[in-house]
């Protein structure tokens, strides 16, 4: 089978399929107990992202057990600064701690030399994915968006209120900008080895775009957004794109005609007549599903993927979360989902 026929590339391309293709973000993790058992064997979350052959069997799991129509590599966003040479660690239930950078002084200390090869593991375990990826299987890979990346370098992990980063965005927006250029450019680099090491499809995560508005949203999450696009497709012209600006209603619009991506990764905030006669003209969609309806199963699942189905199978779709798989999902529901979806194809 030719890698342009699998179903994913092909509903991205707005060819026909017999049903809606789909994966799930997040969809190695925590809700699995073979996830689970591997996590026992590395006590930091970065060992196994670092790890090529644990990375290898975390990203097939779901593969195995669920058949979904695309393996997205397991790593993580923040293996970009860590590569850039910022501390980072993950504390067991706490999420992620870095030393935070706020200036100029905190920028200096990072370098793009020797970026790509601390992060040489990442690509040799896409290189082993590639080869033991079933031939229906579309290969994801991924990187953070330069706003949402650096929302974590500078609060120095998770945030509610994003007021450091705020703050530097605000009060000294050239040097900012510095920051958010060195990201563009590490972003750049990131996903151009991904594509070369195979992977068909990348998605660019921006988890916090939906915290700016109008020329913030502008100037950080559509411009580096775009300077990315434009670089990817200049090197790899057929290789498809994603973004996500999550949370950012209305703004999706603009970022869709403005960026140039290929697929929009819709949130489950985004009402689906939105994104059906505004988006979906302009860009692939994917989404939107809550995870919390995952998490519920049963017939609330079956009555909203039906809802989703209706509004989004006519157009170019590929049906997703609309963020990442609780770590409480049974996964019997995941189950009870591709069992939906393949009946949509019938029905
Ligand atoms: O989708 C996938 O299955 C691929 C793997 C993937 C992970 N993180 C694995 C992971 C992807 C695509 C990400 C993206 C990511 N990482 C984002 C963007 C998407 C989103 O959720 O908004 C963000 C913001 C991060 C940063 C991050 N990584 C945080 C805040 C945390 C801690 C919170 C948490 O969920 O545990 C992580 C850790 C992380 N990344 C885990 C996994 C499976 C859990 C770590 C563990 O098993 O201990």
């Amino acid at each position: 089978m030719r890698s342009d026929e699998k179903t994913l590339l092909r509903a991205i391309r707005g060819k026909s399929v017999e049903r809606p293709p789909y994966w799930l973000m997040r969809q190695a993790g925590r809700y699995l107990p073979e996830y689970r058992e591997i996590r026992t064997k590395v006590s930091d979350f970065f060992d196994l992202c670092f790890n090529p052959t644990l990375a290898t069997e975390v990203t097939l799991q779901p593969i195995r057990r669920f058949g979904m129509d695309a393996a997205i590599l397991f790593s993580d966003i923040l293996v970009i600064p860590h590569a850039l040479t910022q501390k980072v660690v993950f504390k067991e239930g706490e999420g992620p701690i870095l030393d935070a950078i706020q200036d100029q002084s905190g920028l200096a200390s990072l370098t793009l030399d020797g970026f790509i090869d601390r992060l040489a593991p990442v690509y040799e375990a896409v290189g082993m994915i590639k080869e033991e990826l079933p031939l229906q299987t579309a290969f994801i890979g991924f990187a953070g968006a330069p706003w949402t990346v650096a929302t974590y370098m500078v609060e120095g992990g998770g945030s509610r209120g994003f007021v450091k980063t705020q703050a530097w965005a605000n009060g000294d927006p050239d040097g900012f900008q510095k920051l958010i250029d060195l990201l563009t450019q590490a972003t750049i680099l990131h996903l151009d080895a991904q594509i070369r090491g195979g992977v068909e499809v990348v998605q660019i995560f921006d988890s916090w775009a939906g915290i700016l508005k109008d020329r913030d949203f502008a100037r950080w999450v559509i411009a580096p957004t775009l300077a990315i696009v434009e670089a990817i497709k200049r090197a790899h012209p057929t290789i498809p794109i994603i973004g996500f600006p999550r949370g950012s209603g209305s703004q999706y619009l603009g970022y869709a005609q403005e960026t140039g991506v290929d697929v929009l990764s819709l949130d489950q905030d985004l009402p689906l007549a939105f994104g059906r006669d505004s988006l979906q003209p302009i860009a692939a969609v994917q989404g939107n599903l809550d995870p919390v309806l995952l998490v519920a199963g049963g017939s609330a699942l079956k009555t909203r993927v039906d809802e989703i189905l209706a509004a989004f199978r006519q157009g170019r779709f590929i049906f997703n979360l609309g963020h990442g798989i609780l770590p409480h999902t049974p996964p019997e529901n995941v189950a009870q989902l591709g069992q939906l979806l393949d009946r949509a194809g019938r029905g």
